[in-house]
């Protein structure tokens, strides 16, 4: 059993932190590069911590080691969301899955599909009126934000445009609390911002108190009848999923997927996803696998371990970083290039090797709500548009923290497809 390469530093001074917060991918890179492994340690929010960039490293952590690895009930989720499924362990954890997942599958999601395809078209049917290009991230935040709010809340712009209006801005400042945190590990969860969240997620909880007392149907109607361990339980996942994360998570994949198909040189990407379910589905997959919205998850060891054939020490930290996994070359070749077809060749039946929705037991439970509403929002614009660059030279560099994009938002113009064009749809 081998030593993790790297250092794990000194507390405080030896924190890479704001290294790794300001440049996720480049801190990785050149640590793989430097140590010639995929997996190494360093010192993050000051605690030595294992980095995973393999996709055996992600597998065994999240999947076959899982019960070796636990969340971290101090995350910073608990103090922004409050006590939720995503930092509890244990018993706790398995049973808030069992209960909460049952509201994004089966009949609950079929009972979602009307809404999902009013959203889309009521977002998307209006993109080449105005002539001029569209910032596409924030159409898709909007669209994003209209889907959760209406599934979650029953709140829709076109019934209630105020409290639609209030209840958005306040997410956004709320979302703000995770992001203004700093990363101090000198004075941690003090900052203006992080204050001015706390005041929005006060706000936040009345609502959604008001919704779980005078809302019988719906999504807050099912929440309210489920099992859960205590009576503030419904209201914390209610904040965490109407939160703007979800919004943005979705926005940042439809915008990787809109750049990733733009310009007359993808116009044939573009015919044969719209009439092609399985090459449809190589698309989507290789937007998640380049441009995962999250960089990952963070673990504690529980007790001492492995991973990857790496002595991982109990209290070490340990991060998955989504970007790298899915750039192993080991399982990916041509790890950085955009190529559907991987996913009926080589890559076929290897979904589970991404993990840009987590992996093993303590997956996403919101997944097939999102691959639904991918499909929807994505099919809706193949069936619709052309699309381009517009101006064509745009600098679309990704950043990769909050959420993945372009640091420079991008603008794209779409012409309306002719309506009476006959591509024939095959939905296997
Ligand atoms: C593009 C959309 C989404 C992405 C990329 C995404 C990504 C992820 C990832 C990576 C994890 C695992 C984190 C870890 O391993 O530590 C996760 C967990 C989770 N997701 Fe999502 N998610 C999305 C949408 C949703 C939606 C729509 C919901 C439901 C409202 C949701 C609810 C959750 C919950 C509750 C967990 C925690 C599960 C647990 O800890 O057992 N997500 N998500």
């Amino acid at each position: 059993m081998s030593k993790l390469p790297g250092n794990a530093g000194v507390s405080l001074l030896g924190d890479k932190s704001l290294e790794f917060y300001r440049d996720p991918v480049s801190f990785y890179r050149q640590r793989i590069e430097k140590h010639r492994s995929r997996v190494f340690q360093s010192r993050l929010l000051n605690r030595p911590t294992a980095f995973i960039c393999s996709v055996q490293g992600m597998r065994e952590l999240l999947c076959e080691k899982s019960n070796l690895f636990v969340k971290d009930p101090t995350d910073l989720m608990t103090n922004v969301y409050g006590d939720t499924v995503v930092t509890t362990n244990g018993e706790e954890a398995c049973l808030l899955r069992l209960s909460l997942t049952s509201l994004f599958t089966g009949r609950c999601l079929e009972s979602w599909t009307d809404y999902i395809t009013s959203v889309c078209e009521r977002c998307l049917k209006d993109l080449s009126l105005s002539g001029q290009p569209e910032c596409v991230y924030t159409v898709f935040k909007q669209l994003g934000t209209e889907l959760v709010l209406g599934l979650y809340l029953n709140v829709r712009p076109e019934e209630q445009p105020e409290l639609f209006q209030e209840i958005t801005e306040l997410c956004t400042q709320h979302w703000h609390g995770l992001i203004s945190a700093p990363l101090s590990v000198k004075v941690p969860m003090w900052s203006s911002g992080f204050s001015t969240a706390m005041e929005a997620r006060d706000k936040l909880m009345e609502i959604i108190k008001d919704k779980l007392e005078n809302d019988t149907q719906g999504f807050v109607g099912s929440l309210r009848s489920l099992p859960l361990p205590d009576s503030s339980s419904a209201s914390q996942h209610l904040l965490l999923f109407i939160s703007a994360l979800i919004p943005k998570a979705l926005a940042s994949l439809l915008t990787s997927f809109t750049l990733a198909l733009s310009g007359n040189e993808q116009e044939e990407t573009r015919r044969r996803a719209l009439t092609d379910a399985v090459y449809m589905q190589g698309v989507l997959l290789e937007v998640q696998r380049l441009w995962p919205p999250f960089i990952g998850g963070r673990r504690i060891a529980d007790q001492d371990s492995t991973l990857a054939g790496f002595h991982v020490p109990k209290g070490h930290g340990v991060m998955y970083i989504s970007h790298s996994v899915h750039r192993d070359p080991e399982v990916f070749q041509q790890p950085d290039s955009f190529l559907p077809e991987r996913w009926s060749g080589r890559n076929a039946g290897q979904e589970h090797f991404l993990c840009s929705f987590g992996s093993g037991p303590r997956n996403c439970i919101g997944v097939k709500l999102t691959d639904a509403f991918l499909k929807e929002a994505c099919m809706y614009l193949l069936k619709h548009y052309d699309w381009c660059l517009e101006p064509p030279s745009q600098d679309l560099e990704y950043k990769w923290l909050p959420v993945s994009r372009p640091a420079n938002p991008p603008t794209i113009s779409f012409t309306r497809l002719d309506p009476t064009r006959s591509d024939k749809i095959d939905t296997r």
